[in-house]
C-alpha cells in the first residue's frame, strides 16, 4: 500500500539531491570560479536544511555530500600507499640563460621537431595526488617519499575547491591528478596572528603550514583553516585530448582549480616574455608561489622525452630569486608584551612585497638591531624569503645620511617609564612594572579572553583595550563585576553587544581548570604546560602551596617554571585576583570525577592498542584501559592478553597475535568489556 510516508520520503529524497547539487555548485562558484551566486547566509541556510535532512535520513548518507566537508574530529592516524606512479620533482634553474639551454636541448631530443611550452606558476604549497574513479574523488595522497605517501583523504575533503563529484562525463573512468594544496596568504596570515596571540609556534610559510595543517588528525580544524589547491597535472590512459593544456582544460570543466596564469608558449621569445611577467606580477598573487614550471605541451612528445632518475626531461622549474625591497626606516618603536619583554619594531615607507604591502618588520630585539648597525632613517632591505613576518637583512650603507644616529636601544619603559632590565641569560629587556604597566595588563586581558583560554565571546582585542581604558576593568578579576549596564553605555557598544559579552562571562565559569590555569598568564606556563600542571596538581590550593622542589617533579617542570609559579603566588595582588575568580565561580580543580568512573574490569590485563578508532583517540582508549585497571603494553608478547584492534592493523602485529593465539577485540567488545 503506497503510504503518505512514501510520498513525504520521495520529496526529502528530491529535496536532498537538490541541495547536495545546488550546494556542490555554489561552492564550486565560490571556491573555483570565484564568483558567488547567492550570499553566506542563504549557503549556510541551505546547509542547514540538508544537514537536517541527511540527520533524519541516514540511510542516504554519501560521503560525497557537501555536508562532509566540514571535516570530522574522528580523522586519526594516517595509512600509507604506494603512489601509482613515483611522484618525481623537476630539475631547477634559476636563470634564464638555462631555460634556453632547456628549449635548444628539448628541440634536439625532438630531432628538430616544433614544440609548445606551457608555462605555469609553480605554487610554493604542499603536493597531492588524486585519484578518481567514475567521476569520485577515491583517494587523496601526499607526496610522502615519493615512492609512497600518507592518505588523508579526508582532510582533504574539506578543501572546498576540490570536486568530490565530477562534472560533465568525458573524464577516463580512472585518472590521477596532481596538483599543490596551498595556504593562501590572507589565511596564512590570520591563522599566525591567532597563533601569536594563543603564543603557540608561528609558521614560517605558507608552505609549511599547509603541509602541517593537511597532516593533522583533526579535519574540522583543518577545514577552519581555509586551505586551497591549483592542479596541473593529469595522468590516466584514456585522457581526452593530446595536450596538456587541453587536459588541463578539460579538467577545469569538470570542476577542477586551474590556474588561470597557464599559457601556451610558442618559442624561446614568448618563454623569456612569459618569465618577465611572472616575475613582477606573481608578487601580487593571493598565493606564495617560488617559481614558474615550463612543460612540453604535447602528451606524445613528453612521452618520446621520458624521465630521468629524479625527474621528468619534459618540464623545468625556473626558481625566483628571494625577494627583496629597499625602503627607508622611519623609527623604530618599541612595543611591550603581556610579559613585559620589550620587541623592537621599524616602523618602514610602505613598500610591496610578495603580494602584501610592508609597513613594519620585528627587530627581535637589542643584538639583532646592534649586529645590523642600523642608524636613524637609513633605507634598509626587507626579505620575506617565504618567510611571513618580513625581516630586515641589511642596511644600504651607501645611502645613508653621514649626520645620522645610531639606533639606540631605550633603557626605560616607553609606556610606564619604568626602568627595563635584563632577562637573565637572554637577548630581552623587560619592564618589570607588571602590574602598573598598561601594555601588560590589556595584553593579559586579552589573553586571558582568548579562544584557547576563557574564550569570553564579545571581547576582543578592542575592547579589552576600551575596557580598560574606559577604567570599567584595572585587572582580569574585574571581567567578573562587569554589569550588563556599564557594558552598554560604552561608545559602539550595541545592547545585543553587551548581552553578548554578559554570555560569555558566564560561560566561561565551566571553563575547565587546565584552561583557566593557562589563562592566568603566568610566565612560561604555556598551554601544554598547563594541562600537565592542572592534571598532577588537581586543584590550585595544592599548586599555591607547594615548594621548589615539588614543582619540579610534575612532569615537564624545570626550575625556570618552577621559579615562575613560585613568583606568581607570592604576590599579594595575584592571590587576590585568584579569590575573587573562585568567588566568581571559576574551576579552580578538576572534576571530581575525572578520577570516578573507574573499575577493576581490567585488572591484570595487558592490552595492545593497534590501528586506528572510531569513538575514541588512541590516546583516550591508553586512558580507558588505565582508568579500569588494565596496562597499556606496546608490543605483543605471550603475556598479552588481548590485541585491540581498530581499522588498518599493521599485519605484522595480526600475524603475531594470531600466532600466539591472543585475542583480538574490536571497539564495540572493548567499549562492552569496561560498561558498567
Ligand atoms: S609538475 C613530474 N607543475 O613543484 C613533475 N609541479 O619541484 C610534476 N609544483 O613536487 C610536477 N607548481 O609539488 C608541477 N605548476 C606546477 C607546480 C609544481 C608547484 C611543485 C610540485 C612538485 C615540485 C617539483
Amino acid at each position: 500500500m503506497e503510504s503518505l510516508w512514501d510520498n513525504i520520503n520521495e520529496e526529502d529524497r528530491k529535496r536532498i539531491d537538490f541541495l547536495r547539487a545546488e550546494l556542490t555548485r555554489h561552492n564550486h562558484n565560490y571556491y573555483v570560479l570565484n564568483s558567488p551566486e547567492i550570499g553566506d547566509r542563504e549557503f549556510d541556510e541551505m546547509m542547514k536544511e540538508l544537514e537536517s535532512l541527511e540527520a533524519q535520513h541516514p540511510e542516504w548518507d554519501d560521503p560525497m555530500s557537501p555536508t562532509h566537508r566540514v571535516g570530522s574530529d574522528l580523522t586519526k592516524g594516517f595509512q600509507q600507499v604506494k603512489h601509482i606512479h613515483p611522484m618525481l620533482s623537476l630539475g631547477n634553474t634559476y636563470s634564464v640563460s638555462e631555460v634556453e639551454d632547456f628549449m635548444r636541448r628539448t628541440k634536439s631530443s625532438l630531432m628538430g621537431e616544433t614544440f609548445e611550452i606551457v608555462g605555469e606558476l609553480k605554487f610554493d604549497g604542499t603536493s597531492i595526488s588524486l585519484i578518481y574513479e567514475h567521476g569520485r574523488l577515491v583517494r587523496a595522497v601526499t607526496r610522502g617519499d615519493g615512492e609512497k605517501g600518507d592518505v588523508v583523504t579526508e582532510n582533504v575533503k574539506t578543501i572546498k575547491s576540490i570536486p568530490l563529484q565530477l562534472d560533465g562525463d568525458d573524464y577516463p573512468d580512472k585518472f590521477e591528478i596532481r596538483g599543490e594544496i596551498v595556504l593562501p596568504w590572507e589565511a596564512f596570515e590570520r591563522l599566525n596572528k591567532e597563533r601569536e596571540f594563543n603564543e603557540e609556534p608561528l609558521f614560517a610559510n605558507p608552505r609549511n603550514a599547509a603541509s602541517g595543517t593537511l597532516k593533522m588528525q583533526n579535519a574540522a580544524e583543518v577545514a577552519r583553516r581555509g586551505l586551497d589547491a591549483y592542479l596541473y597535472y593529469i595522468i590516466g590512459d584514456n585522457l581526452p585530448c593530446a595536450t596538456h593544456y587541453d587536459n588541463l582544460m578539460a579538467a577545469k570543466r569538470w570542476g577542477f582549480k586551474i590556474s588561470e596564469a597557464i599559457t601556451v608558449l610558442h618559442d624561446i621569445a614568448q618563454v623569456d616574455e612569459f618569465i618577465s611577467k611572472w616575475d613582477i606580477e606573481r608578487k601580487t598573487l593571493p598565493v606564495a608561489t617560488d617559481g614558474l614550471v615550463l612543460k612540453v605541451n604535447n602528451l606524445r612528445q613528453q612521452l618520446n622525452l621520458g624521465f630521468t632518475a629524479k625527474s621528468p626531461r619534459w618540464a623545468i622549474a625556473y626558481k625566483f630569486k628571494a625577494e627583496r625591497a629597499l625602503t627607508r626606516l622611519q623609527y623604530i618603536s618599541f612595543e611591550v608584551g603581556r610579559t613585559g619583554v620589550i620587541t623592537p619594531v621599524a616602523n618602514l615607507d610602505p613598500v610591496l612585497l610578495s603580494g602584501t604591502i610592508v609597513k613594519r618588520a620585528s627587530l627581535h630585539n637589542q643584538d639583532i638591531i646592534n649586529s645590523l648597525d642600523i642608524h636613524d632613517h637609513d633605507m634598509v632591505y626587507v626579505e620575506k624569503g617565504g618567510e611571513i613576518i618580513p625581516k630586515i637583512t641589511g642596511v644600504e650603507t651607501s645611502m645613508r645620511d653621514s649626520s645620522s644616529n645610531r639606533v639606540e636601544f631605550i633603557t626605560n619603559c616607553p609606556s610606564c617609564g619604568s626602568r627595563l632590565e635584563r632577562v637573565e641569560g637572554e637577548a630581552a629587556w623587560v619592564c618589570p612594572n607588571k602590574y602598573g604597566c598598561a601594555p601588560q595588563i590589556v595584553g593579559r586581558v586579552q589573553h586571558f579572553v582568548g579562544r584557547r583560554m576563557m574564550n569570553i565571546d564579545g571581547i576582543g582585542e578592542e575592547t579589552a583595550e576600551l575596557l580598560f581604558s574606559t577604567g570599567l576593568i584595572k585587572n582580569i578579576a574585574d571581567i567578573y563585576d562587569l554589569s550588563h549596564a556599564q557594558l552598554a553605555m560604552l561608545d559602539r557598544f550595541a545592547n545585543r553587544s553587551a548581552e553578548r559579552v554578559m554570555t560569555g562571562i558566564k560561560e566561561s565559569k565551566e571553563v575547565p581548570f587546565e584552561r583557566v590555569l593557562f589563562s592566568l598568564s603566568i610566565p612560561y606556563v604555556g598551554e601544554t604546560g598547563a594541562k600537565k600542571i592542572a592534571r598532577s596538581v588537581k586543584n590550585i590550593d595544592n599548586l599555591m602551596s607547594m615548594t621548589h622542589e615539588q614543582l619540579t617533579e610534575i612532569e615537564d617542570v624545570g626550575p625556570r617554571i618552577a621559579e615562575s609559579i613560585i613568583e606568581y603566588f607570592s604576590v599579594p595582588e595575584n592571590r587576590e585576583i585568584i579569590e575573587r575568580l573562585r568567588l566568581a565561580g571559576l574551576q579552580f580543580s578538576l572534576p571530581q570525577d575525572s578520577d570516578e568512573g573507574g573499575s577493576d574490569r581490567l585488572a591484570g590485563k595487558s592490552i595492545v592498542i593497534s590501528g586506528t578508532f572510531v569513538h575514541h583517540s588512541r590516546d583516550e582508549y591508553k586512558a580507558l584501559i588505565e582508568k579500569h585497571g588494565g596496562k597499556n603494553v606496546s608490543s605483543i608478547s605471550k603475556k598479552t592478553d588481548y590485541v585491540f584492534a581498530g581499522a588498518n592493523m599493521g599485519p605484522s602485529k595480526l600475524e603475531k597475535a594470531n600466532a600466539l593465539g591472543i585475542p583480538i577485540i574490536d571497539e564495540d567488545t572493548f567499549l562492552s568489556m569496561i560498561a558498567d
